[in-house]
């Protein structure tokens, strides 16, 4: 068995030891794995690289991997092979399919089946690529931001969510001493999980996410309510896809053959409620921050998990799926079912009851 296996997207904590995985299982079977470089660009485009854009992976190119942060193989989210980028003869953006290039890249190098690690649109992607090249594709759920359907958690997740609440738990003491409000942006695209979980884990007082449109007045009330009470300051964790109740979420830009760009919600909450309140108000943005570091133990496993699944689902001759987490096993569900769905915080399960139980404002009531 010849496997090719790329990372696509924005990276996560844990992409590196889903590598290390992949290949030292496969190796267990005497099977060869080959990572193209930069999602699909190292077929593509193979003179950028002094290797070719392909790179065989062995027992040493893993080697002590597993805790580093990033991925070897780079990524990018403008390599949509399907939709690639390129200037027209008018010097305009435009874009094109390429798909059959990487049909005949992967007949020359005899490639079996392509592990596609990836969040939503790699996936989609990887997905339609399965289709028109005949490739079997198996896919390694993959995003900080934990949207992904069909599975409980992705890798990622939790290194961001831990990263966030003790960026939280610092910036209580800087808030407290100044009693300030302080509004503090997270990731997540369209899905309030981080700003969720490490909301409630880091005790904030308001958690405002994509699922439940905010109004600033309740959040305002809520500032002055902790006031009222002694308390002079209060963390409000907003998530970048956030939007106020009958408004729009906040966009910063969106380029030819990429996914629009959000961002800027949190400046705007924090001026809105110093306006409302008369308290100083200061936002901090984690953005990237939260996409780099070394992974949590959890992640590592998970990643490892996954990555020994995919080579397994191989094994078993098991076509076009995603290894999912459903505890307590790690299954495969379908490719076609994950493309292209997403995975929003259930409005009707415990953890948003929780949330309330303990007091934290959502901006809806
Ligand atoms: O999907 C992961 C993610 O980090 C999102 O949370 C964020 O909106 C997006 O990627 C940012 O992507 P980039 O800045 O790399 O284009």
């Amino acid at each position: 068995m010849k496997i090719v296996l790329n990372t696509g997207g924005g990276d996560a904590p844990g992409l590196n030891a889903v590598i290390r995985s992949v290949v030292l299982s496969s190796e267990k079977r005497g099977w060869e794995v080959f990572g193209i470089h930069e999602g699909y660009r190292g077929i593509l485009e193979p003179e950028a690289y002094p290797d070719g854009g392909i790179v065989r992976l062995d027992r040493q190119a893993v080697r002590g991997i597993t805790h580093v942060g990033g991925t070897i193989l780079g990524s990018t989210n403008r390599g949509n092979p399907l939709s690639y980028p390129i200037l027209d003869d008018k010097g305009e953006w435009t874009t094109i399919d390429r798909s059959g290039e990487l049909d005949a890249a992967f007949k020359e190098h005899g490639f079996d089946a392509l592990v596609a690690i990836g969040g939503d649109g790699s996936l989609s992607i990887a997905n339609e690529i399965g289709k028109r090249t005949g490739i079997n594709v198996i896919g390694v759920p993959k995003t900080i931001d934990n949207d992904l359907k069909h599975t409980i958690s992705t890798f990622g997740f939790d290194t961001a969510v831990s990263f966030a609440t003790e960026c939280l738990d610092r910036l209580h003491t800087t808030a407290e001493s100044h009693s300030r409000i302080m509004v503090v942006e997270v990731m997540g695209r369209y899905a309030g999980w981080i700003a969720l979980f490490s909301g409630i884990a880091s005790t904030a007082d308001v958690i405002l996410i994509p699922e439940i449109p905010y109004d600033l007045k309740c959040v305002a009330d809520k500032c002055n309510w902790r006031v009222g009470i002694g308390a002079k300051f209060t963390i409000v964790v907003v998530a970048e896809g956030a939007k106020p109740q009958g408004g729009e979420i906040s966009i910063v830009g969106k380029s030819v053959g990429q996914a629009e760009r959000l961002g800027g919600v949190g400046q705007k909450v924090a001026a809105a409620l110093e306006a409302m309140t008369g308290q100083e108000s200061r936002c901090v943005v984690l953005g990237h921050l939260l996409r780099g570091g070394s992974p949590t133990a959890q992640d590592r496993i998970l990643s490892l998990r996954y990555g020994a699944a995919a080579v397994r689902a191989l094994e078993e001759g098991v076509e076009n799926v995603m290894v999912a987490l459903q505890p307590p096993f790690v299954k495969y569900v379908p490719l076609s079912a994950v493309a292209d769905a997403m995975k929003p915080v259930p409005l009707d399960g415990d953890i948003i009851a929780t949330a309330r139980d303990l007091g934290v404002c959502f901006g809806d009531d």
